[in-house]
């Protein structure tokens, strides 16, 4: 049987193989401290689960239009008028099957085979994977803690070739809560515009930022992609509902893509997520913003008194990268170790990259705050032992 000769490039997402063995171990009657995976432990919010009851207690669910159910993309656009002060066309506002839909989509119509595009490392893996999928070429821009994990317009610039098209940011980063703030993306976009590129920029982790806001790239220009999704400061991870904002140019060629690819974003997700920004849902999610700021100061300086090393402390998302170097020589290993011995599930850097992985592991403050010192207390008792 043939496998297509690309798939070989396509690496597996660790993360959620590792999940896979914290629930097999689960299974056996072990207790699991779940911090490795990106997903809030909240139940979806009341008014979200009620629109999709009242949408589906009517019984019709059909196909909706391919870039998404007309009111879904007013109530983004006005989200946007709202929350960042910016006149988005509903136009340009394409529902998509999660952030995840949402990225095959752009880069689906802006990838031409052998393609470079610049992606920051360490970095959400996916992405690089979607690269390759359309043939183009994922070139890794590296980036520490000197920078605030972010890519510099100096280190842009000096990493753009001939066949560079384009670059993909996230703000807040995914796995290190990292921030762009504006003048940083206003150079970055600078640069790429300069170049004739394209700048993608993912905010799935918009709204939740501890103590900072997160500016929107679209504040700086209308020729930016905009990712943005439903799952992690909206907390519908499963309904598998996220958004693109698009050059107005593009979106014609973005719906063939959508019709043909998926037809069309799920009915109930959409109809239940037109209350994810009623003020009854906003006051919930605020709230749960304010609990994982909590968690993350449970979190980080239980890390550090571990023995982990994190040089800021993350603004956003729910993540703590830290490098683990001074407990050992790969996070690989260790993560295995704090699983078997400490039931603690937690991400080794190799997910996120060739940059410094087996000195870095990710820990998901997604669980609640006695879960975390539990945690905590686990992975204390195993170094302890040694
Ligand atoms: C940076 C980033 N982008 C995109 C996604 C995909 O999210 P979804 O498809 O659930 O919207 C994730 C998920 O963890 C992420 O961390």
């Amino acid at each position: 049987m043939n496998i297509a000769a690309r798939m070989a490039q396509i690496a597996p997402f660790h993360v959620m193989e590792l999940m896979a063995r914290a629930q097999a171990l689960e299974a056996e009657g072990r207790s699991i401290i779940h911090l490795e995976v990106g997903e809030p432990d909240f139940a979806t919010a009341g008014p979200i689960l009620e629109a999709a009851r009242r949408f589906l207690a009517k019984g019709h669910v059909h196909y909706t239009a391919a870039l998404g159910l007309p009111q879904l993309r007013e109530a983004i656009s006005n989200h946007y008028r709202v929350r960042y002060g910016l006149e988005i066309s509903p136009a340009r506002i394409i529902v998509t099957a999660g952030a995840s839909g949402a990225l095959l989509l752009a880069l689906g119509v802006l990838v031409n085979p052998g393609d470079e595009w610049l992606l920051p490392d360490p970095g959400y893996p996916c992405n690089r994977n979607f690269v390759r999928l359309l043939e183009g070429r994922p070139v890794a821009l590296a980036v520490d803690a000197a920078s605030n994990y972010q890519p510099t317009a100096t280190q842009l610039a000096a990493n753009w070739t001939d066949r560079t098209k384009g670059l993909v940011v996230a703000s807040p980063a995914n796995p290190t809560g990292a921030l762009l703030d504006s003048e940083t993306m206003a150079s970055l976009a600078g640069v790429v515009a300069q170049r004739g590129g394209t700048l993608l920029v993912d905010e799935i982790y918009h709204g939740l930022t501890y103590g900072v806001d997160a500016m929107s790239a679209l504040a700086i220009s209308d020729e930016v992609f905009v990712i943005n999704s439903f799952s992690k400061y909206f907390g519908m991870t499963g309904w598998r509902l996220g958004w693109l904002v698009a050059p107005e140019r593009h979106v014609r060629e973005i719906e063939k893509l959508a019709q043909n690819l998926y037809i069309a974003p799920s009915t109930v997700a959409q109809h239940a997520a037109l209350a994810a920004f009623h003020p009854e849902t906003t006051e919930i999610l605020e709230s749960r913003r304010e609990e994982f700021s909590r968690r993350r100061d449970v979190l980080l300086p239980g890390l550090r008194a571990l023995g982990f090393k994190v040089a800021a402390v993350p603004q956003g998302a729910f993540y703590v990268y830290a490098d683990s170097s001074a407990l050992g020589a790969d996070s690989d290993q260790l993560a295995g170790e704090f699983l078997s011995e400490a039931g603690v599930a937690a991400t080794p850097g190799m997910d996120f990259g060739n940059n410094a992985p087996r000195a870095h592991m990710r820990f998901a403050y997604t669980v609640a705050r006695d879960r975390i010192e539990d945690g905590l207390a686990r992975m204390a008792a195993m170094l302890g032992s040694r």
